[in-house]
């Protein structure tokens, strides 16, 4: 199984466009030694030939350009994305789908039944689609094992996990299960599993087991810590409010993290671009370091 991080920021992307925060501003100003990311998505593949994209970013096209294994030219109109999960309706995981319209066959689309309702009623992507290559929408089991036509040597495993609802979505602030997922990818061959869960509120059971059953985990790194962004003025909310489980403090991201095996690869993956930890130079980052946590990068690939 090899995983392709497409995009390693949270929403907004890093730099974000009006943001002039330490970071957004550091990194253009080149007195801040970090990368830009772009907006939160991987892809995923059994052979190297087939592919899975898990979300579909507003920067997807930038992505694809940049991870040329997902063009294969064995025709006029060709990918290699052979289908699409989203764990989420969130912006910055599905308006890739509006520049990927141009497919000359409706895109087999992997969600929820929450996930597809909101977008087909606050944000009506599903609708609008329909107007182009269409959806082929294929419901995403939660509990199971499932297959994706076209994803060879890969299995999957869809968990249901309490972070938020899209902000346009009716169920904002008061999420169901099936908002948001986590899941689990395997290498059918070799049994080996990653789990991934970019927006991850609160460590439940059920995902703390996923978790301790990964050979690798790929989880939210979204904010360092809980009042991040109203201690800048650029948000109201905390972290946890948000969705998102901070990296810092009593019950954050590293306590969890450490207690894994040591052998277990831990990543974080959908970092916002206020996250100090993006500045290569800082002390949060060389904490992490300290604690064998690595911060993905756009272009990283683990292989398993
Ligand atoms: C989130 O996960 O909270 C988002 O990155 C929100 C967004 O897309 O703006
Ligand atoms: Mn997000
Ligand atoms: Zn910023």
């Amino acid at each position: 199984m090899k995983i392709r991080v497409l995009g390693s920021a949270a929403g907004g992307g890093f730099p974000q466009w009006n943001c002039n925060c330490r970071n957004c501003d550091g990194l253009r100003r080149g007195t801040v030694r970090a990368q830009a990311r772009t907006q939160s998505s991987i892809a995923v593949s059994g052979d190297d030939e087939n592919w899975v994209l898990f979300n579909a970013s507003p920067d997807v096209l930038q992505q694809i350009r940049s991870f040329p294994a997902l063009q294969p030219a064995r025709a006029l109109r060709d990918t290699a994305i052979r289908a699409i999960v989203l764990i989420d309706a969130q912006i910055d995981h599905t308006t890739g789908l509006l520049m990927l319209r141009e497919h000359r066959s409706p895109h087999p689309l992997w969600c929820t039944v929450e996930v597809r309702d909101d977008l087909s009623a606050g944000n009506p992507l599903f609708g609008v689609l329909g107007h182009y290559c269409g959806i082929d929408w294929r419901e995403v089991p939660l509990g199971g094992r499932f297959d994706i036509d076209g994803a060879a040597g890969l299995a999957f495993e869809a968990l249901p996990l309490t972070s938020n609802a899209p902000p346009y979505s009716p169920h904002r602030d008061q999420p169901r299960p099936g908002d948001n997922i986590g899941v689990t990818l395997v290498d059918a061959k070799s049994g080996r599993k990653a789990f991934y869960a970019p927006g991850l509120g609160e460590m439940e059971k059920h995902v703390w087991t996923a978790m301790q059953a990964a050979d690798c985990v790929l989880v939210d790194g979204t904010l360092w810590t809980d009042d991040e962004m109203i201690r800048l003025g650029a948000a109201q909310k905390t972290s946890r409010a948000m969705g998102h489980l901070p990296q810092s403090g009593p019950g954050g991201m590293i306590e969890w993290l450490d207690r894994l095996p040591a052998t277990t690869r831990k990543v974080l993956i959908h970092i916002n671009n206020t996250n100090p930890i993006l500045d290569e130079e800082s002390r949060e980052r060389a904490e992490l370091a300290a604690h064998g946590i690595e911060v993905a990068y756009d272009g990283m690939e683990l292989s398993f």
